[in-house]
């Protein structure tokens, strides 16, 4: 008998417990062998329909959340705001509404307004998972980060883990911010002044990288958001570059002898990580977290459709 989970949505990581987050992992983990295999079809969403309604640009969430789905036997329907009535000035309820008119069983959405997933849960039949929603949070984004940190180094409590980069912009750490020390990882910030945000919620925040990795067993570098900066960050990507992008150089200075590098992508490679640490199988495990996020969507959807099937 599949263990009932106890949310109807996944918003975000507040409303998780650490148990929550734990079944979460624990039931995506056989999903990497079952990817691995040569038959990837299981049936347990066969005659379910999944929505994915992407009103900003994607790679990675959208199409692993398609082959998760797809992977369960789930008929999935991608719906991009480009191209469809929401260029005519069709409201973000309006379009919720229509798409769910048409009985999709779940919804997995991404927004470059904060909040717009949970505006829509509150008005569709069917579970809701935020895909990323402007500043907010990426939820499963920040489960994939776990899961790949506790099979890189088969553990999440007591690992010392610097994020670094674009923090206030980032939904990736927002999620990360909430989730990590749920599980008993010691966080710190590294980034700019204008890049930190206001409030760190108590975690000890560095504007100096080499300061701010020493001693890190994982090292999750961000992007800068251009797209979410009201004004553009003062100085050149050189200059960025150069005091706070990752090196092979910095990271053997500073960080743990064994230390990891994360980045949930897309990657600015030449501004906040060098293409060739990145590319380093045994140091970047950042091509390990696209598989480990198309397992959690798994999980994702498999415990979010249970009551319906
Ligand atoms: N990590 C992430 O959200 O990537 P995409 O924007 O490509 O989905």
């Amino acid at each position: 008998m599949p263990r009932p989970f106890p949310h109807r949505h996944l918003l975000g990581i507040e409303q998780l417990s650490r148990d929550d987050i734990l079944q979460i992992l624990d039931e995506a983990e056989p999903w990497i062998g079952f990817g691995r295999g040569r038959r990837k079809q299981d049936q347990r969403l066969a005659g379910l329909t999944q929505f994915n309604v992407f009103f900003e640009n994607s790679t990675r969430t959208l199409f692993s959340f398609e082959v998760a789905g797809k992977r369960l036997g789930a008929q999935v329907a991608n719906f991009h705001a480009i191209g469809s009535s929401v260029q005519k000035g069709e409201s973000l309820i309006d379009t919720a509404l229509t798409l769910d008119a048409m009985r999709p069983d779940v919804m997995v959405i991404r927004h470059s307004e904060t909040g717009a997933p949970h505006q829509v849960a509150e008005v569709v039949g069917c579970p809701v998972v935020n895909a990323g929603d402007g500043t907010g949070e990426h939820p499963t984004q920040a489960l994939l980060d776990a899961l790949t940190m506790r099979r890189r180094k088969g553990r999440i409590e007591g690992l010392r883990v610097a994020i670094c980069g674009d923090i206030r912009h980032s939904r990736v750490a927002g999620s990360n911010m909430k989730l990590l020390p749920k599980l008993g990882a010691a966080l710190r910030l590294v980034g700019p002044p204008a890049l930190l945000p206001d409030d760190t919620g108590g975690i000890p925040a560095f504007t100096n990288l080499d300061e701010g990795i020493e001693g890190a067993d994982v090292v999750m570098m961000l992007r800068i958001q251009r797209e979410r900066m009201e004004a553009s960050v003062s100085g050149s990507l050189q200059d960025f570059h150069a005091r706070y992008g990752l090196t092979r150089a910095r990271l053997e200075r500073s960080a743990a002898p064994d230390a990891i590098v994360m980045h949930p992508g897309p990657m600015n490679r030449g501004v906040e990580i060098d293409g060739e640490l990145a590319d380093d199988p045994e140091r970047s495990a950042i091509l390990e977290q696209v598989e480990t996020g198309v397992a959690v969507r798994m999980a994702v959807l498999d415990l979010l459709t249970r009551d319906r099937r």
